[in-house]
C-alpha cells in the first residue's frame, strides 16, 4: 500500500490553497502541500492556527505533466488551485489522469469548464474518476440554489444571480481578466447561445432597495452544467460584486478591450491583459471578515405553470470555497462520486449534502425558497 498522502493542494501558498489546507486539517485529511516554490509553500501553512496538529507535508514541483503526475502518483484526490485554469488547468488535468487522481479545482471560466468536458470528460470517466472543474463558492452554492428550485416539478427555466463581497485575489483578477478574451454563453431551448458583447444589466437584489450592477460574468459554469439536465432547458446567469464602482470599472474594461485589445493578436491580447490585471491587484487580500464580506446566491425558476425563487445568504467566499474543496476531497477518499467523468460538484456529491456542509461551518444560512412566486 502506498504510504503517500492521499489529497494533493495544488497551489497551496495561494489564498485559497491555504483555505483548503485549513479545512482538510479540521476534517483530518492527510495532504501534500505542493507548489512552485517550497519556501513559499511552507510559510503559508506555517501561519494556519493550529498546523502542528495536522498530518502534511510540503512539496515543491515543476508545472509539468511529467513531473505533476510523478507528485500524483500514489495519491487520490487533486485539489487545483493554479488559475486562471485555462492557462494552467491541461497539464494538471492530464497528470491526474496519467496518476489515476480525481481532479477538482475552482474555476469560474466558462470557457475552461468547456474545454476539461470535451477534453477529457470520457477519459476521466472510463478510469471511474471525478472531473470537477469549479467546486467554489461561484458558482457551486448557486448550483445548490438552483438544485432547491429544481425540486418542484414543472421547472425547466433558471435566472440566476450571483454577487459577493470581497477583494479579489491575485489569481482570481487575472482570472477576471482573462474571461474577457472568450466567449460566453447562455442556455436557450438547450442550446449554447452566445451572449452580446458587453452584456451588462441593473438587477433587483433579494433583501435591499439598491440595485446592483451585474454583467454575465463569462456566462458562469450553470449552462454547462444543465445542458445536459433534462430539467432544464434554459438558463441565464449573472453576477459580480456588490461594489457598484468596481463593476462600472470591469464594464469599462469590457468595452476597452473589445476597441483596443482585442484587434490584437491572441497572445498580446493575453500579455495586455495580464498587465492590467497585475497593476490593479499586486498583494494578498485581508483574510475574510463575515461581518464584511457576504456572498448572496438567488434563483428564479419558473415553467409554463410552476414557479420558485431560492436565495441563499453566506460569508466569506472564499472560505466557502476552501470548505467545498476539502469536503470533496474527504468524500472521494471515502466512495466514489455519484457520477464519474466530468460532473458538477452537486452532480458528484448532492446539493443536499454540500448544503448541509456549508451550514454546519457556519458559512451560509438557511435557504429562503417561496413557491408561486
Ligand atoms: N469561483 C470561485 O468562487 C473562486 C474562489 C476562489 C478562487 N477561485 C479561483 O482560484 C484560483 C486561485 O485563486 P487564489 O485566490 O488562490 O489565488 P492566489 O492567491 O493568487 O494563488 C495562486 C496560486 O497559484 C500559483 N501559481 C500561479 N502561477 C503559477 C504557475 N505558473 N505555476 C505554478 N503555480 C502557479 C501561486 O503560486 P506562487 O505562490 O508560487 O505564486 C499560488 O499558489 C483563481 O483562478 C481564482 O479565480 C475561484
Amino acid at each position: 500500500m502506498s504510504d503517500k498522502k492521499p489529497v494533493i493542494v495544488y497551489g497551496a501558498s495561494g489564498y485559497t490553497g491555504r483555505l483548503v489546507c485549513e479545512y482538510l486539517r479540521e476534517l483530518h485529511v492527510p495532504f501534500i502541500a505542493a507548489g512552485r516554490d517550497r519556501a513559499r509553500v511552507q510559510a503559508v501553512m506555517d501561519k494556519i492556527p493550529g498546523i502542528e496538529t495536522a498530518d502534511y507535508e510540503v512539496a515543491t514541483v515543476e508545472h509539468s505533466v511529467k513531473a505533476l503526475a510523478g507528485l500524483f502518483d500514489g495519491a487520490k484526490v487533486v485539489s487545483n488551485m493554479v488559475g486562471p485554469f485555462s492557462k494552467y488547468g491541461p497539464e494538471v488535468a492530464e497528470a491526474c489522469l496519467a496518476a489515476g487522481c480525481h481532479y477538482t479545482d475552482t474555476t469560474g471560466e466558462q470557457d475552461w469548464v468547456l474545454d476539461a468536458k470535451t477534453r477529457w470528460g470520457h477519459k476521466f470517466a472510463a478510469k471511474g474518476l471525478l472531473l470537477s472543474p469549479g467546486i467554489a463558492q461561484m458558482y457551486t452554492t448557486g448550483e445548490i440554489a438552483a438544485n432547491i428550485c429544481l425540486e418542484t416539478p414543472g421547472v425547466d427555466t433558471l435566472d440566476i444571480l450571483v454577487l459577493w463581497k470581497g477583494f479579489p485575489t491575485y489569481a482570481s483578477t487575472q482570472t477576471i481578466f482573462a474571461i474577457l478574451q472568450a466567449k460566453w454563453y447562455y442556455l436557450e431551448q438547450n442550446k449554447y447561445v452566445e451572449w452580446a458583447q458587453n452584456t451588462h444589466f441593473d438587477v433587483n437584489v433579494p433583501g435591499q432597495h439598491v440595485h446592483a450592477l451585474v454583467t454575465p460574468w463569462a456566462g458562469t459554469s450553470h449552462p454547462v452544467w444543465f445542458k445536459d439536465d433534462p430539467r432544464v432547458a434554459n438558463c441565464k446567469a449573472l453576477g459580480g460584486v456588490f461594489a457598484r464602482e468596481v463593476m462600472e470599472g470591469f464594464v469599462a474594461t469590457q468595452k476597452m478591450f473589445e476597441e483596443q485589445i482585442k484587434p490584437l493578436p491572441p497572445d498580446q491580447q493575453q500579455a495586455a491583459l495580464a498587465n492590467i490585471a497585475a497593476s490593479i491587484q499586486a498583494g494578498m487580500p485581508p483574510r475574510e471578515n463575515p461581518r464584511v464580506n457576504v456572498s448572496l446566491d438567488s434563483v428564479y425558476a419558473s415553467g409554463p405553470l410552476a414557479r420558485v425563487h431560492c436565495v441563499i445568504h453566506g460569508v466569506s467566499n472564499y472560505k466557502q470555497t476552501g470548505l467545498l474543496q476539502a469536503h470533496a476531497a474527504y468524500s472521494l477518499l471515502q466512495s466514489p462520486p455519484k457520477k464519474a467523468g466530468f460532473a458538477s460538484a452537486c452532480q458528484a456529491f448532492g446539493h443536499r449534502e454540500l448544503l448541509g456542509v456549508l451550514k454546519s461551518f457556519g458559512l451560509v444560512r438557511d435557504p429562503i425558497v417561496t413557491a408561486h412566486c
